[in-house]
């Protein structure tokens, strides 16, 4: 069993497609082990976001992020990573394989509904970032 971070971004909130993207996320056999709603201060979206911070959209990207709330999300699957990365499908929803979640509902490269990490290393990182261990369930076993 491992672990991803998704956050579903403000624009996921704004446009009320919350649960439609928690359905097709369960829907694919990922386990909720942490949610929570926050909005991300700039600071806050600025250390999320350290590795693009040489990007020329980097300050878009902090204005979107801090824009409303987002909702982030501990999930755990066998292989979590790497199957969640195919279900959400490629940063870009024009690039994005038919029936990903981006393919869906994202708008354009950049409001584009729902982060996953991109690696174990990286998922440990993104999840200690909004979460404490105690928050972290184990919902391993649940079943
Ligand atoms: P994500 O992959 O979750 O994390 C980095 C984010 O930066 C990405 O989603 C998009 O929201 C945004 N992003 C990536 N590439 C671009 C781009 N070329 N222009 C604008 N925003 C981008």
């Amino acid at each position: 069993m491992s672990r991803t971070l998704a956050i579903l971004k403000p624009d996921c909130v704004r446009k009320e497609l919350i649960g439609k993207v928690i359905g097709h996320i369960q829907s694919a056999g990922f386990k909720i082990a942490a949610m929570k709603m926050v909005k991300l201060t700039p600071d806050a979206a600025k250390g999320f976001y350290e590795v693009h911070k040489e990007r020329p959209f980097f300050h878009e990207l902090i204005s979107y992020m801090t824009s409303g709330p987002c909702v982030p999300i501990v999930l755990e699957k066998d292989n979590a990573v790497e199957d969640f990365r195919k279900l959400i499908g490629a940063t870009d929803p024009a690039k994005a394989e038919e029936g990903t979640i981006r393919k869906m509902y994202a708008e354009n490269i950049q409001e584009n509904i729902i982060h996953g990490s991109d690696s174990d290393e990286n998922a440990a990182k993104e999840i200690a970032h909004f979460f404490s261990r105690k928050e972290l369930l184990e919902i391993n076993g649940w079943e």
